[in-house]
């Protein structure tokens, strides 16, 4: 089995190659600047380069020969994302990406599912923190008392301390065109969250809750019976500092961006803790919850992401455009990430 990392010298990228080798998968490593991943290949023990553009189509052709997926980490996926994608189908490989930005995934979806399909490949967008333990727990959650009136996923994280890779691609987010999935179609004008505040599983009080353009909302609706999907996360993770960047103009943000360290250092980020939490109530009134937690947003995408492209790989049961829900078997996929310090659990109560 051989796996490509597009965008293999950046934070996640790297993180992606180690645990190639780690899992014993022949790697190959590319991206723009050739310079950069030979010093990525020495860090992770060798492995062949590729250079390529993510804008010159025969060079990502001849980066991907021969492989069997691709692995994208090069963001923002906005600006940097299709031609990628378009050049890993072409291939006929499978693809993954560390994508989290809605308008990406809605493109994705409408340009490629023919595509994917013809060539017999899967692509499945977004298969790292974000969103793959948000589209299962969503799954869980909505499945379990369908048809569905109203599905929220909820986002709490403490000492979540970001690359710069992820500001550029969040503060782009935050700028761009917001979708939302009401009344059981989507829309440019996402209206704002119904509920202003949520208890997380071990908080003895509801926290307040703010909207988030989460890319469940692109996923959700193609596999759980749902009128109305949201994303919210929990208000005290955005620090005075993230919210005072997002207000800047653009290349002041990029200035502010472009000065700070690359990311966590290795020994703070298992510091990083998460739980997403879906809730959903039934047409019926019941309602279906399920949380899944785990640590480290890096390390956890970089072990996600693999273990995706490896299942892929191995054996794809459906092929085109999937999300993470539609793509993997949601239970033996998080009996794997139990392995690594995830943990999760479902449950339906008639609603009081
Ligand atoms: N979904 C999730 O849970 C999750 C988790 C982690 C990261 N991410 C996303 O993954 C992306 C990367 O994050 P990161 O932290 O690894 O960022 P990063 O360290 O800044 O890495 C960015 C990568 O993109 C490449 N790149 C930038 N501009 C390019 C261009 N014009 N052409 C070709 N390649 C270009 C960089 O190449 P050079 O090395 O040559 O500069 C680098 O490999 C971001 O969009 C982030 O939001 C998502």
């Amino acid at each position: 089995m051989r796996i490509a990392v597009y965008g293999a010298s950046g934070y996640t990228g790297r993180l992606v190659a180690a645990e190639l080798r780690r899992r014993g998968i022949e790697v190959v490593l590319s991206g723009r600047d050739a310079g950069r991943l030979r010093e990525t290949a020495d860090g992770v023990g060798g492995a062949e380069v590729r250079p390529a553009g993510a804008d010159d189509p025969a060079a990502l052709a001849a980066a991907f020969r021969d492989c069997d997926a691709v692995i994208n980490c090069a963001g923002p996926f906005t600006t940097l994302g299709l031609g990628v994608v378009g050049a890993a189908v072409a291939a006929g490989c499978h693809y993954v990406d560390t994508s989290a930005e809605q308008e990406f995934l809605a493109d994705v979806f409408e340009r490629f599912a023919d595509k994917a399909q013809q060539a017999g490949v899967a692509v499945v967008p977004a298969t790292g923190y974000d969103i793959l333990p948000g589209d299962f727990a969503a799954h869980l959650a909505g499945a379990a008392v369908e048809p569905v009136e109203e599905l929220v996923v909820a986002y709490d994280l403490n000492n979540f301390g970001m690359t710069r890779g992820t500001l550029r691609s969040a503060y782009d987010m935050l700028h761009g065109t917001q979708l939302g999935y009401a009344d059981g179609g989507w829309n440019r004008t996402p209206r704002p969250p119904r509920r202003a505040a949520m208890r997380f599983p071990g908080g003895d009080v509801e926290s307040p809750v703010m909207a988030w353009p989460g890319c469940e909302v692109v996923t959700v609706p193609r596999h759980v019976r749902t009128r109305n999907v949201e994303v919210v996360i929990n208000a005290a993770a955005a620090t005075p500092e993230f919210a005072q960047l997002l207000q800047a103009p653009p290349e002041a943000a990029a200035r502010v961006i472009d000065a700070l360290p690359e990311g966590p250092a290795e020994h703070e980020r298992p510091a990083a803790a998460f739980t997403v939490l879906a809730e959903a109530v039934g047409a019926d009134g019941r309602l279906g919850r399920a949380v899944i937690r785990g640590r480290d947003v890096y390390g956890s995408t970089a072990v996600i992401a693999v273990e995706g492209a490896r299942r892929l790989v191995a054996g794809a049961d459906r092929t085109g455009v999937l999300s993470p829900a539609q793509a993997f078997d949601i239970a033996d996929f998080l009996r794997f990430l139990s392995t690594h310090g995830f943990s999760y659990e479902t449950q339906v109560a008639a609603r009081v």
